[in-house]
């Protein structure tokens, strides 16, 4: 079927104010989905604690965009590889809001290689980045949350995780072996996780977005040529855009989604419905 007769929209409406009275961190928010969230749980009505690792002027765009909502943002650079700087990032939100209930792991990275091409330094970095800050981010939020309880003026939670993974924790990506192997890690992790702080009302959910309008993956859009071979990929027909995952990301991250644990949520336009069986098989 031609697309052509499909027009492209973009949904423009604003998330509701679900998240009112709440603070977030949301890791890797200088660009890319990572903006696209920390700006939408502000629409939401949380305050934002900015991280980012190398671009000060990307997490102070974001601060920007927040504090002309009328939230509260504060940027805070830290290497959430890394445990001091995670140490630090957790220490410099509770200074600066005084509690914490949002915890988005979203920091990720490509470096893409052939198996047979790829260094132990490209496979590490993209663990690191992509599972490992995972870990490290989470039992912070964590031992948080468990301190802090619930506080029903807040939320009915004591605390909320999102993950952001990615549609190649579930399907393949020859190229990318280090990629779908970190995203695969992150899947299990917060079923895991999710299934061990339930009982303390720490709720852990993910998102695994397909293709997204971001810096990660310019080439396949940036061209018609290129976004014509992407939409092969998509049955809806269109990238999404970073503020898509943000308003999922509120919705998981609010009393709305209460009842809602360990699960993930694919949203791709439907790149995980096996796109070529829509007339083929
Ligand atoms: C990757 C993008 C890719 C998308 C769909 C994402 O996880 O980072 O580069 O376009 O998956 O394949």
């Amino acid at each position: 079927m031609s697309t052509a007769q499909f027009p492209v929209l973009v949904p423009q409406q604003p998330a509701p104010p679900i998240l009112t009275g709440q603070t977030a961190i949301v890791t890797g928010a200088s660009s890319g989905v990572g903006q696209g969230i920390a700006i939408t749980l502000a629409q939401a009505g949380a305050d934002v604690v900015v991280n980012f690792n190398s671009s000060e002027k990307g997490a102070i765009a974001t601060a920007e965009a927040i504090t002309k909502l009328g939230r509260r943002a504060v940027i805070c650079q830290a290497n959430v590889t890394q445990e001091p700087d995670v140490e630090k990032l957790f220490a410099k939100a509770l200074a600066e809001f005084g509690r914490l209930d949002i915890l988005v792991n979203n920091a990720g990275k490509q470096n893409d290689a052939m198996l047979d091409e790829m260094t132990l330094a490209q496979w590490n970095d993209v663990l690191a980045v992509n599972l490992t800050s995972m870990f490290l981010c989470s039992r912070e939020a964590v031992k948080i949350f468990k301190r802090q309880g619930i506080n029903p003026a807040i939320s009915v939670a004591a605390g909320k995780i999102v993950c952001i993974s990615s549609i190649h924790d579930l399907i393949p990506w020859a190229g990318h072996v280090n990629y779908a192997a970190s995203k695969g890690g992150a899947l299990l992790f917060l079923k895991s996780l999710a299934q061990e702080v339930a009982i303390h009302r720490i709720r852990v959910n993910g998102i695994s977005p397909g293709a997204i309008r971001t810096p990660i993956n310019t080439p396949a859009w940036s061209t018609p040529a290129a976004y014509d071979e992407l939409k092969k990929l998509i049955l809806y027909k269109r990238i999404g855009e970073p503020e898509e995952v943000g308003r999922c990301a509120a919705w998981l991250a609010s009393d709305q989604s209460d009842y809602l644990i360990g699960q993930t949520i694919y949203l791709d336009g439907g790149m995980a419905l096996y796109p070529g069986f829509e007339s083929g098989g």
